[in-house]
């Protein structure tokens, strides 16, 4: 008889956790670098690193030192990147006319990266709001976003990135319609292996914060409300999964990542498409400066939230904290 017997368990959890090794064999769910998608900063210029403040280690990269960035994540295993591109207030109107420009910065990025990586997935957002003097993802008209002139626009993004070798385009905006109508322009024009990322469960969220700092894209008057989802709703998330699905994306989205593990958990079982989440900058920032306090172990937070993040169903995880995951986990 040892020493602890006195119970006469028949069930005792903790014989499989007794060891490392053990708990290794017995891990549901494994987070691999495979996972990550790399989401990054471009702005125009040479020679430059601006860290965005509200999001420490995250930088705005000029083309050449984003190229840079780009191959030390695939040399880490990081196979996908999406990128942002800060627009100079010059180059901003209410049409987000730059954001279909053939030589605009992110085609002109997409085929250096191409040129570069020519393995690396280079996804492209498509929305109007790093392009648009009003911040809105639409083009405004009395206070109003309007959805169906807004996806003529964005179908001409969405071609352009295309057209500069982009292997997957990310409608980011939540107007209704402009999945269909994107694949069907892809179509058209041969572009049958260009897959789309759909944001299809995008919040209007607070946790949006930092990177609307990066991107100096704010609203200039309201917010999102009229055309991303209300927190408060999970079966709406549904509704919008089966649309975009049924218009052709290819993976879908849960936006942001960690208030909405339930909503990422509901479209794992719903859908047979691959599921990813984005967390946020928001998130992100939020470990980054509990770190920095030293209130929490940050590397121990960051791969205990991305672990969540994959348990609640999330197949893909865009993430800030892709490279240093990926050095952590080397
Ligand atoms: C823009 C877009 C946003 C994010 C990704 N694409 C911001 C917004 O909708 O205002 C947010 C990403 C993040 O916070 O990390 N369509």
């Amino acid at each position: 008889m040892t020493a602890e017997s006195s119970l006469h368990l028949t069930n005792r959890p903790r014989r499989l956790r007794c060891t490392s090794t053990l708990r290794s064999m017995v891990q549901e769910t494994q987070l691999r670098v495979a996972d990550l998608i790399y989401p990054l900063f471009v702005m125009e210029g040479e020679g430059q690193k601006v860290e965005v403040e509200s999001m420490p280690g995250c930088y705005r990269y000029s083309l050449d030192f984003l190229l840079k960035e780009v191959a030390e994540g695939f040399e880490l295993g990081i196979g996908a990147i999406a990128l942002f591109p800060l627009i100079p207030d010059a180059q901003k109107d209410n049409a987000g006319t730059e954001s279909y420009n053939p030589d605009g910065l992110i085609p002109r990025t997409v085929r250096a990266i191409k040129q570069q990586t020519p393995e690396i997935v280079v996804i492209t957002d498509v929305a109007l709001d790093p392009y648009s003097n009003q911040g809105h993802d639409g083009i405004v008209e009395n206070g109003k976003i309007l959805n169906d002139q807004t996806v003529a626009v964005l179908v001409k993004q969405a071609i352009a990135h295309a057209e500069a070798g982009a292997d997957m385009v990310a409608p980011s905006d939540m107007m209704d319609g402009r999945v269909g109508a994107i694949r069907k322009a892809l179509d058209q024009r041969g572009f049958i292996d260009v897959s789309i990322l759909a944001y299809s469960a995008k919040y209007a969220s607070a946790y949006y914060g930092p990177f609307r700092d990066a991107l100096d894209s704010a609203p200039k008057f309201g917010d999102k409300k009229t055309y991303q989802m209300d927190a408060a709703n999970a079966q709406e998330a549904l509704k919008e999964v089966a649309l975009d699905i049924a218009e052709g994306a290819d993976i879908v989205m849960v936006k942001p990542a960690l208030a909405y593990l339930d909503i990422i958990h509901r479209v794992r079982k719903h859908t047979h498409l691959p599921v990813a989440a984005y967390n946020v900058s928001g998130e992100y920032a939020m470990i980054k400066a509990a770190g920095q306090q030293g209130w929490i172990d940050e590397k121990k937070v960051i791969l205990e939230t991305l672990l969540s993040i994959k348990r609640a169903g999330a197949d893909l995880i865009l993430t800030y904290f892709a490279k240093e995951v990926a050095l952590m986990l080397r």
